[in-house]
């Protein structure tokens, strides 16, 4: 018999996370989805059948009856939250596994809590943007004890993933000091397009001549990323896809640990100073290719590319 899964967190990523969960993950029970705003999770639910999927109305009762409970929210305070509810219920035997971006002294306090009360954790963040996740391409960073990272292992290549990195018998917050750190290369990727493509347009050279080169050179998410920037969608989109506080947060985590550990990241500090000013000008609606706008501002250019 399948294990009995349960998804609280159905943002961006957890809503396309769950699609390939319900359409690939061979589970022979309805998936139990909890998200706090709940007509989120009832539009979800209607979109991948009511009897592949049960909406709860909290987290308690999302536990309550799960073997493995995933979840997959904004930010730190949201996953300590989530966790204090979860522990309120008898969890011994299940598995807890964490797919939120956190600081990692986050996930190794989680790690220490959680398997206190009787139960396995593994951290599990993911690379790749919600499109991404709904195509069900994610890489899927696992890590935790072995026994607990092969339970969540059906889950991921194959279904939610394209790949896995697995750090087996590794603390948990191995895996999310990979995703932070990942993230700065992301916020750098980001950064060098921006500044790549306003110097493009104001020496000449034009932002579709550059764009080519980066498409033969960078494949990938350079590709991607200069496309959304070139078409005008780091300004344009009503929903974002990687939001400017999550992005924010991310960097956060990254400067924190590089005070902590004596090091420094000037090019992330760079960054982050631009998405200060994407959030002035988008507020809630900026992006993290916004960062563009910020740099063409700088560069005596519109925001907006478009208008
Ligand atoms: N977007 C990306 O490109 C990307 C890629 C990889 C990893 N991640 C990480 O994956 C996680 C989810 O990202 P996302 O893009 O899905 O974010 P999102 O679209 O902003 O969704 C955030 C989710 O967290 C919930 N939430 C936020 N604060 C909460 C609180 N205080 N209490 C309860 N629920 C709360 C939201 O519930 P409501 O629906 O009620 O608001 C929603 O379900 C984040 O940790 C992010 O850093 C994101």
């Amino acid at each position: 018999m399948a294990p009995q899964l349960a998804w609280i967190g159905l943002g961006n990523m957890g809503r396309g996370i769950c699609k390939n969960l319900v359409a690939k993950g061979n589970l022979d029970k309805p998936l139990i989805l909890h998200n706090r705003t709940k007509a989120r999770a009832e539009e979800l639910s209607a979109r991948l059948g009511s009897d592949k999927t049960q909406v709860v109305d909290s987290v308690r009762d999302a536990v309550k009856s799960a073997d493995i409970v995933f979840i997959c929210l904004g930010d730190d305070p949201a996953v300590y939250a989530a966790v204090d509810e979860i522990l309120q219920e008898d969890v011994r035997g299940k598995l807890i596994v964490d797919c939120s971006t956190v600081h990692p002294d986050t996930t190794e306090s989680l790690e220490q809590r959680i398997t206190a009360q009787g139960a396995d954790f593994v951290g599990m963040p993911v690379f790749g943007a919600p499109p991404v996740a709904e195509a069900g391409g994610l890489i899927c960073v696992t890590a935790g004890r072995r026994e607990a990272v092969e339970k969540v292992r059906p889950y991921t290549k194959g279904v939610m993933a394209r790949e896995n990195i697995e750090f087996v018998d590794q603390s948990a917050s191995k895996a999310t000091l990979l995703k932070v750190i990942g993230n700065t290369f992301v916020l750098q990727m980001v950064e060098a397009l921006a500044e790549g493509h306003t110097l493009a347009e104001k020496t000449g050279l034009g932002v579709e001549n550059l764009h080519r080169w980066i498409e033969v050179l960078f494949p990938g998410p350079y590709a991607a990323y200069s496309s959304r920037m070139l078409a005008g969608d780091y300004y344009q989109r009503e929903e974002p896809l990687f939001q400017v506080d999550l992005a924010r947060k991310d960097a956060g985590h990254a400067l924190d640990l590089a005070r902590k550990s004596g090091t420094r990241l000037p090019a992330v500090e760079v960054g982050d100073a631009h998405l200060v000013k994407v959030k002035e000008h988008l507020g809630k609606k900026g992006d993290l290719p916004s960062i563009y706008g910020a740099v063409r501002q700088e560069s005596g250019l519109k925001f907006e590319n478009r208008d």
